[in-house]
């Protein structure tokens, strides 16, 4: 089999493999092929590719001989009206919000394998891209903190006088939050902690920071270890105590998501007017509502004094390393759906690949997929 790997479009700097990865895959037995200038974004050259065994190609070109065909994100409409029956294209996908061009894949016969989809297992965490992601997002969410933040992270003695440390608080104690409490405690910050499941207590203690109790939250055990939807009375009790606890601190972080919804309102615009001037939060929920009622994606924005940056591509912005967690969560999903030949099998009786699948052979597949659209 051929595995092409796509450049991606509009900003995105990351690439679906970076070379290293692309070696490791080849000795499954398969031949890649990667389109020209792929790797420019993530700073790797095409000559690297060729030296871990790939050919290079134009994209039309690459697209015709590939049974399979990785990205980053979804490939623009005009591909995918290029791609024949039966070959399977490999990226996050986004059901919800990519519905129109997946029951276009679908009725076009292309298999189309969402690892955005992939079970949060034991047995997948080594594939999960949203946990890879997460880390770089919680990571470079906490630096774009203290780069824009007035004052010191850490607590300083110096001749000049003592510095007090600065006050971090995270809303959401997911892979995200936990990376993003790990970096500010390094950073020296003081560091506090709301999130709604009571099983991420002792992680958020172990990292260094203090977790936040409010009575009353909702958990499901159906809900896979994600949160739910919580009581407008929880809801209420929580963003009182969130506004008094923004209104000491010099930083917020929020994480918090529900699957499948808009993202819970955490920070409303009265508990941003009551904050310091100077202070920064930064909205990982951006894309799904964002945690703050003054959040726009993609924008940042200054209200009162307040810095609030509404970003949910921190990842494209660390291409490399991002790009190399991407590119080996693939492979090891790969090592799963292709044979000793070389060759994919579609195994539905494994929950991974059954779990990943969107759709194939004309037809919705995975439960996820599914539950998300609506379809029965
Ligand atoms: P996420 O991105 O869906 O949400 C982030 C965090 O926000 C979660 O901890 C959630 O509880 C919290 N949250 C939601 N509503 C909230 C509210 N109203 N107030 C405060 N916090 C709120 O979460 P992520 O990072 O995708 O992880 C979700 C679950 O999946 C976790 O239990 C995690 O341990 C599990 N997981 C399992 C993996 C595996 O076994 N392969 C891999 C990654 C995650």
């Amino acid at each position: 089999m051929t595995i092409g790997i796509l450049k991606e479009t509009a900003n995105e700097k990351r690439v679906a493999m970076l070379p290293g990865e692309v070696a490791i895959l080849k000795k499954l037995g398969v031949d890649i092929v990667v389109e020209k200038g792929a790797g420019e974004g993530a700073f790797v050259s095409d000559t690297e590719y060729v030296s871990a065994g790939a050919s290079t190609a134009e994209r039309k070109d690459l697209i015709s001989l590939s049974s399979l065909l990785l990205s980053v994100n979804t490939i623009p409409d005009a591909d995918l009206d290029s791609l024949n029956e039966g070959q399977i294209l490999c990226s996050v996908v986004n059901p919800a919000e990519n519905s129109a061009w997946l029951e276009k894949a679908r009725t076009r016969g292309i298999t189309v394998l969402a690892l955005d989809l992939i079970p949060r297992t034991t047995r997948a965490q080594s594939m999960d891209v949203l946990s890879s992601m997460a880390t770089v997002a919680g990571y470079k969410a906490v630096l774009a903190a203290a780069s824009r933040l007035p004052k010191f992270f850490p607590m300083f003695m110096s001749a000049a006088g003592t510095i007090k440390p600065a006050k971090v608080l995270i809303l959401g104690a997911g892979v995200a939050g936990l990376q993003a409490i790990a970096i500010a405690r390094k950073l020296g910050a003081v560091v506090e902690v709301f999130d709604v499941r009571s099983a991420v207590k002792e992680e958020v203690k172990s990292l260094g920071g203090k977790f936040i109790e409010v009575e009353g939250a909702k958990e499901d055990a159906a809900a896979g270890g994600y949160a739910v939807e919580q009581s407008d009375d929880f809801k209420r009790k929580q963003q009182e105590l969130i506004q008094k606890k923004a209104e000491a601190s010099d930083v917020i972080i929020a994480t918090a998501q529900i699957p499948g919804r808009r993202a819970p309102l955490l920070v409303l615009r009265e508990t941003v007017m009551k904050m310091k001037p100077g202070s920064v939060i930064i909205d990982l929920a951006a894309s799904s509502g964002g945690n703050c009622e003054l959040t726009e994606n993609g924008q940042t924005r200054i209200v009162n004094g307040v810095t609030i940056i509404g970003k949910s591509d921190f990842p494209s912005d660390m291409p490399f390393d991002s790009s190399k967690m991407f590119g080996s969560n693939i492979v090891n999903l790969l090592k799963v759906l292709i044979d000793k030949n070389g060759n994919p099998v579609l195994d539905m009786a494994d929950e991974i690949i059954a779990g990943t699948t969107a759709v194939h052979n004309k037809e919705y597949v995975s439960m996820r997929a599914k539950q998300i659209l609506g379809i029965k």
